[in-house]
């Protein structure tokens, strides 16, 4: 079996490839600097104790001729992909007024035209055989709106409608789609955002422990195991999923208390 984890080289993405490369699956990862990459390389190998071989090969998941090359070259290495998990994904959190257009855009074209780019690389030829499955990592913030964070959570929230689509069209060719929805999650993304996250949208999600990142690895990857078509990790994302129109419009009003506007 192989299994491609874009943004394998750390968080999410890495602590998946560790399940899998325990389980003695083919991995593959991409993600851009080639130095994390290769860190990555020898500690799965490493913790694997022996049981899998890992590639790895640098690409920018949101530039799609490299993201091609990068594909192509995880299955001339460990032939076609079985296991797409797409994790990789970036936040700047920004006041929409002085957030610039190109750090708005960057996120854009990581979080959803990078995931998109990405299962098309390797939806084909899943297609072609009858056999794959998809998990693209979106966030709880695409069932929300987060004050500083509208190019995240709209990223994140196009990524419901893509997988949603797709998992109709891709169903009867035996090709499955999931995509999970993780809350807080204690890794360098998380470290990094928090350094520039606004009271405001700390008002809005709450003080939350941060959930281990192998916590949710594990839960990923039983949804990529049972072919779940959505995995909501924590009880409150899946009612935001599931009630969310009834709820946000009471959420958006107790904000409004809470901040004195
Ligand atoms: N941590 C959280 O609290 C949290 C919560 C909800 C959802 N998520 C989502 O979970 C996913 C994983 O996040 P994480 O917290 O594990 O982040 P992380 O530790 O920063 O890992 C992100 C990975 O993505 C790679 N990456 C970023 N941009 C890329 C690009 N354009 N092309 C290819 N690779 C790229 C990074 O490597 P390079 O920088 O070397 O490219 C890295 O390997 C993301 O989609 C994130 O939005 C995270």
């Amino acid at each position: 079996m192989h299994v491609v984890v874009t943004g394998g080289s750390s968080g999410i993405g890495f602590e998946v490839a560790k399940i899998y490369a325990r389980r003695g699956a083919s991995v593959s990862l991409i993600a851009r600097n080639a130095d994390r990459l290769e860190t990555a390389r020898r500690e799965i190998e490493q913790y694997s104790a022996g049981a899998t071989k890992v590639f790895v090969v640098p690409a920018d998941a949101a530039v799609s001729a490299e993201i091609s090359a990068a594909i192509k070259a995880c299955e001339a290495a460990h032939g076609p992909c079985d296991i797409l998990v797409a994790s990789a994904g970036i936040v700047e959190p920004g006041w929409f007024h002085e957030q610039t257009a190109k750090a708005f855009e960057a996120q854009w074209r990581t979080n959803f035209t990078g995931v998109v780019n990405t299962v098309r690389d390797v939806y084909a030829s899943m297609r072609g055989r009858g056999e794959g499955r998809i998990m693209i990592v979106s966030s709880a913030a695409a069932f929300i709106g987060i004050p500083a964070y509208a190019a995240y959570c709209s990223s994140k929230s196009a990524l419901v409608g893509f997988a949603d689509a797709l998992r109709l069209e891709a169903m009867p060719k035996g090709v499955t789609v999931g995509i999970c929805f993780p809350p807080d999650t204690d890794t360098p993304q998380l470290a990094r955002e928090l350094q520039s996250r606004p009271r405001e949208a700390e008002i809005l999600m709450g003080r939350i422990k941060p959930r281990r990142a192998e916590e949710i690895a594990v839960r990923l990857v039983t949804g990529i195991d049972r072919r779940s078509a959505h995995v909501y990790f924590t009880g409150s994302i899946a009612a935001l999923a599931l009630f969310g129109p009834l709820v946000r419009p009471f959420i958006e009003i107790w904000y409004r208390l809470k901040v004195g506007r």
